[in-house]
Parts: C-alpha cells; sequence; structure tokens
C-alpha cells in the first residue's frame, strides 16, 4: 500500500504502523495492527490539549474519504502529491470543526435516484470508506495524549490491516422502489431548489460520524434516528467533556476547600458562561441550572407565579403548548383562583394573532409560549406576542424546549422575561438545563426550593438568601451534566447554527415532499414558518402501528400524543407519528423512512 511521511507542517499523510521512525526522527507508538495517519504539527499551532478531538477526527474522516474518492475499481488507495494546503491544516491551526467548507463527496445512489449525470467521473464509493466502520476516537483520543508535540499518529481500526475494501451493507432489505414517489433527484423544494446530495450545506454524512450512538445497528440494520424532538443525541466533544469531568475535576463545587472543588467550581461556571453567551443572556446572574424545561417552568409558576399571580387574575398561554406548559400553570390557577385562557390556531397551526390580542388585558399575569411546537412544528412568531403581551404589563415565558437546537437564540431581542430550556434537547446530557432571566427580576422573586448553597446566613430564626442564579439552586446540583450542557452549545457553536437552520430547513422541505407521495399519508401541521418536525397519520394504520413497523427497520420516530393531548385534539385526533430532525440527518434517512411507509402502505393494514 502507498506509504508517505509527512514532511511539510500541518500534512496528513498515510502511513504504515509498522515501527517506523518518520523522516524528523521523531518515534512512532507502535503494536497496533492496521493502518495509521500522521501529521506533522504546525510549529506555531495550539498545543496538545488546545486540539479539539472531533473535528480533528472529522477532518481526519473527509481527508480518508478524499483518499477513497477514487473510481471503484482502483486497486489502492493513492495518497495524493506533497501539497501545501492539506486538508487537515485548517484544523490544526484552528478548533472550529471545518464542517461547512469542505466540498462534500457525491453520494452513494439511493436505490431509487435517478443515473449520475456524469458517469465518468469517478464517483465516491462508500463501500471503501473504513470510516463508515468506525473511528475509534477513544484511541484517538490517547495518541493525541501520548504523541510528542511535533508528531500525532492515529491507529484508525483494530481490524482491516490491509484496509480491504469495506462492504458495508446499509439497507439490506431496502423495500422495492414504490411507483408512487418520484427519484430523490428529481424532487424541488418548495422555493424551487434541488436540494443538493448532502441536504444542505452541512456534511451530515462526516457530522454523523461525530456522534458514535449513531453507528449503531438495531434489529441489525443500521440506526436512523428520527425522534430528536425527543431527544438528541451525543456528540463525541460531549461525551469526552463528562469523561474528562469525571476523571480529572470531579468534585462538588465549594471553591475555597480544595484543587478538585476549584476545577469542578471553574468547570461548572464556565458552562454557565457557555449558556449565557448562546443565548446572549446579559450576564452569567441571568441563568439558573435546573433539570430542564419542565422543572425551569415549575420554577418561574411556583416562585414568581405564587407572588404575582392572584385570584381573578389571568394566564395566557396556547393551543400549542406541551403539557409541562400547561399542567403548573393549572396548578398555580387552582391554588390561587386565577383563570387560564387559551390563544386558538388556525387549520395549519399557526397562532391566530388576532385571537390571542383579544385576550391580553391589565389581568393577564404572564403568556407562556413555545417558540416551536414540539407536536407540529410550528415556529410561533414569538417576539411579536412578547411585545404584545408587554404592552398590556404582562410577563412572558418563551418555552425554548423544541428550539434551541434549531434557530439562533438572542433572549435580550426576543425581549422575554422567562426563557426555559433543556440541555438533552441540544446534544447535551438528559438532567440539565437553564431558566434565563434578569438577575434583577431573579433576585426580586423568592426562591422555590430550600437549602445548601442558596443562602447566605442561616440560624433557626431566619434564613438570608444568596442573590440569583445561587438562591435558585438549593443543593448539589448536577455538575457534570452542565459541564457537558456547556460542550455542547460550544460544540454548536462551532457548527453554526445558521447551518443548521439551513440544513434542517431543506431536509424538512424534501421530507415534506416526499412524504405527501406515501398513499393516505397527512401531514399534521403545516405552518409556513417550521421547524424540523414532520407529524402525521396514515390512513388505515394506527400510529404505533406504523412506529413499531419502521423500528424494525431501524427507524427511530415517536408514535403517540407527544405530551401535547390538546393540539392534536385541535386536529381530531389522539396521536401521530412524528419524524423529527438535528443537523446529522440526511437525505437518505428521510429516504429510508419514506421506503418504509410505502412498503407498509403497500402491504395493506394490518
Ligand atoms: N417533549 C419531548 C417530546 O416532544 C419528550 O417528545
Amino acid at each position: 500500500m502507498t506509504t508517505r511521511e509527512p514532511n511539510v507542517p500541518g500534512e496528513l499523510s498515510l502511513v504504515s504502523l509498522a515501527p517506523a521512525t518518520l523522516t524528523n526522527g521523531a518515534s512512532v507508538p507502535t503494536g497496533s495492527p492496521g493502518v495509521g495517519l500522521a501529521a506533522t504539527r504546525v510549529p506555531s499551532g495550539p498545543t496538545l490539549p488546545d486540539l479539539d478531538p472531533a473535528s480533528l477526527t472529522l477532518a481526519i474522516s473527509r481527508y480518508v474519504n478524499e483518499l477513497y474518492a477514487a473510481p471503484p475499481s482502483a486497486p489502492e488507495p493513492v495518497a495524493p502529491a506533497a501539497a501545501p494546503s492539506s486538508p487537515i491544516a485548517p484544523s490544526l491551526d484552528a478548533a472550529p470543526a471545518p464542517i461547512a467548507s469542505a466540498p462534500a463527496p457525491a453520494q452513494p445512489s439511493a436505490p431509487h435516484a435517478a443515473p449520475p449525470s456524469q458517469p465518468s467521473q469517478p464517483a465516491y464509493d462508500s463501500a471503501r470508506n473504513p470510516f463508515d466502520v468506525e473511528l475509534r476516537f477513544d484511541s484517538l483520543a490517547a495518541a493525541m495524549q501520548a504523541a510528542t508535540p511535533e508528531v500525532l499518529r492515529f491507529a484508525l481500526l483494530d481490524q482491516d490491516p490491509a484496509l480491504t475494501p469495506h462492504t458495508h451493507a446499509r439497507r439490506p432489505q431496502q423495500p422495492p422502489p414504490s411507483p408512487t414517489f418520484a427519484p430523490a433527484t428529481q424532487i424541488e423544494t418548495d422555493t424551487g431548489l434541488a436540494l443538493s446530495p448532502a441536504g444542505g450545506p452541512i456534511d451530515a454524512h462526516a457530522l454523523k460520524r461525530e456522534f458514535p450512538i449513531l453507528s449503531e445497528r438495531v434489529h441489525g440494520l443500521p440506526l436512523v434516528w428520527l425522534d430528536n424532538a425527543a431527544t438528541t443525541q451525543k456528540p463525541r466533544a460531549v461525551i469526552e467533556r463528562l469523561k474528562t469531568f469525571y476523571e480529572r475535576e470531579n468534585s462538588n463545587i465549594h471553591r475555597a476547600a480544595h484543587a478538585l472543588a476549584a476545577r469542578a467550581t471553574d468547570a461548572y461556571e464556565a458552562a454557565r458562561e457557555s449558556v449565557r453567551r448562546f443565548l446572549n443572556a446579559g450576564s452569567t446572574r441571568d441563568v439558573v441550572f435546573v433539570r430542564g424545561t419542565t422543572e425551569g417552568i415549575n420554577l418561574v409558576a411556583q416562585s414568581w407565579g405564587r407572588r404575582n399571580v392572584g385570584a381573578g387574575d389571568e394566564i395566557v398561554l396556547t393551543h400549542l403548548e406541551h403539557h409541562a406548559n400547561i399542567v403548573p400553570w393549572q396548578m398555580l390557577c387552582a391554588e390561587k383562583g386565577a383563570k387560564l385562557r387559551v390563544a386558538p390556531v388556525d387549520d395549519r397551526g399557526q397562532i391566530r394573532l388576532d385571537e390571542y390580542e383579544k385576550l391580553l388585558n391589565d389581568r393577564t399575569k404572564i403568556v407562556a409560549l413555545p417558540q416551536v411546537s414540539n407536536a407540529l412544528g410550528t415556529i410561533t412568531p414569538a417576539r411579536e406576542m412578547i411585545a404584545m403581551a408587554h404592552r398590556y404589563g404582562a410577563k412572558v415565558l418563551l418555552d425554548g424546549a423544541q428550539s434551541v437546537s434549531h434557530m439562533r437564540q438572542d433572549v435580550q431581542q426576543l425581549g422575554c422575561d422567562f426563557f426555559v430550556c433543556s440541555g438533552h434537547k441540544v446534544f447535551a446530557p438528559t438532567g440539565i438545563g437553564a431558566v434565563v432571566a434578569r438577575a434583577e427580576l431573579l433576585d426580586a422573586t423568592p426562591p422555590w426550593q430550600g437549602g445548601g448553597n442558596m443562602i447566605a446566613d442561616v440560624t433557626f430564626e431566619k434564613t438570608v438568601f444568596q442573590p440569583a442564579p445561587a438562591r435558585f439552586e438549593a443543593g448539589t446540583g448536577n455538575i457534570a451534566d452542565a459541564v457537558g450542557f456547556g460542550a455542547a452549545l460550544d460544540w454548536l457553536s462551532r457548527l453554526g447554527i445558521e447551518n443548521v437552520e439551513r440544513h434542517e430547513h431543506a431536509l424538512l422541505e424534501y421530507g415534506t415532499a416526499r412524504l405527501r407521495t406515501v398513499p393516505g399519508l397527512e401531514i399534521i401541521g403545516t405552518a409556513k414558518e417550521k421547524a424540523g418536525v414532520l407529524s402525521f397519520v396514515i390512513e388505515g394504520h394506527s400510529t404505533h402501528e406504523v412506529s413499531t413497523y419502521l423500528d424494525k427497520h431501524g427507524i427511530a420516530v415517536r408514535g403517540g400524543h407527544h405530551c401535547a393531548q390538546p393540539i392534536l385534539r385541535r386536529f381530531g385526533l389522539e396521536s401521530t407519528v412524528r419524524a423529527s430532525l438535528a443537523p446529522y440527518n440526511t437525505q437518505e434517512d428521510l429516504d429510508a423512512l419514506v421506503d418504509a411507509l410505502c412498503e407498509l402502505v403497500g402491504r395493506g393494514s394490518a
């Protein structure tokens, strides 16, 4: 096989892993069979701990993909001639993940795809791509730690020593293409733009490799994760951050006690700053860590609500609410003798702003609304609704559970009084989320739980509370997962939320067009402004039947009421099937979904 040592700073080369000495005299870690990649470092480049392993992994994957972009008949991968601008160089120079800029390789043909327009060009052959198996991140990370400052060398795979073409059976039992739907390459979006094979500027195929769980197989088939509105998967950057926390920083947070306490406190407070930056809050004092959106709404209802809502007052919600943004307010109303009022939606699932405005008056104490509906995907006109509520002197809580991972957030520009979100919907661990509100408002709000960490002074007669945010963080919090939350938001910022938005929008249009070709399928929720949610029902097939059928094909969707019964009943339904998108989803994921649905419909009802 072709072997060439790197000799240009920052260059990456394919080398054998036989014991060897590089041209610059550095020794090479040995003992691992297979194939290695070596890169010399840019002399003025970052120090080892500054390198972002996930970015490096991605860059290496892309580099190998390019090597393998040879015609399938080529006997061996051939390393390119030395070039001053190696594909690895950008990620050695800077941490940001090189997602959007690299040219996306031509994609493997879907079973129903039209023939490539330029058949004479060598096609990227996914069957020959060793990274379709796995890039062992743990060995990569270990290699990075162990490497000399000059040389990085990675064992790519434990097996496959000769880089034999890997036969990756993506979908052995692909249903036959149905005559009822159009070839993917002919589908045009509503805006008239044909989708690029990768679905947009994000290279979702490369991105998938940053998520170890996405190479899982279920029922013997590759996992297609389309249940992102329920929870998102976690990138290596987050998994590694948690590992580092538990291996090197774990302590309770009480800075003065000892070295690890200082490390844990610093990590926890750095995460608070990451949340602040991601949401553009004014200060870290505005950011309270909670378990998630549900706990955040309960916090506001039981602390701010109990103090400020009284008998005869009104709380305005929308018909789109998740149960978590209904029940806490109902409980408050029952306790205080206040009243819930509900802004209706039209037949597309869009808020009727005229009706909403009619509900606002000087008894309205708070409006609580979602930025994105979890059941339909509707993006609400939150900024306008917040401004309208403020004209009547009402406070506004914005439920950002379903929006944080899909669109840029700026709580100052939105003008909401409380913003709540969950980490696990945005690539972070479960059990962590945030309430964001101006510190003056939080300081004027009584705590809702008492305990350690939230006090300034305690006697048996009286307790003096800390200012925000500590007054709302009683007891030992979810320290490690808060750190993971910060890592997830930093990772997403590197990916670029605008890139995510564009990618998901293109996929949403593609998926909508393809789903509409499935006989008997009706999409529920057709708002003009929608995030990546495809909710649907199929005539003659229960949502349970559809979702379990999809599961057998390795496709994860949610079937049920999505904890949003009122909005489904608005459409005369008790449940839907919901496919929900993330930046790692591809056109092929949606093709797999539609193919399986066509197969189900073709078989008739169970
Ligand atoms: N709220 C989550 C969902 O919509 C659980 O699925």
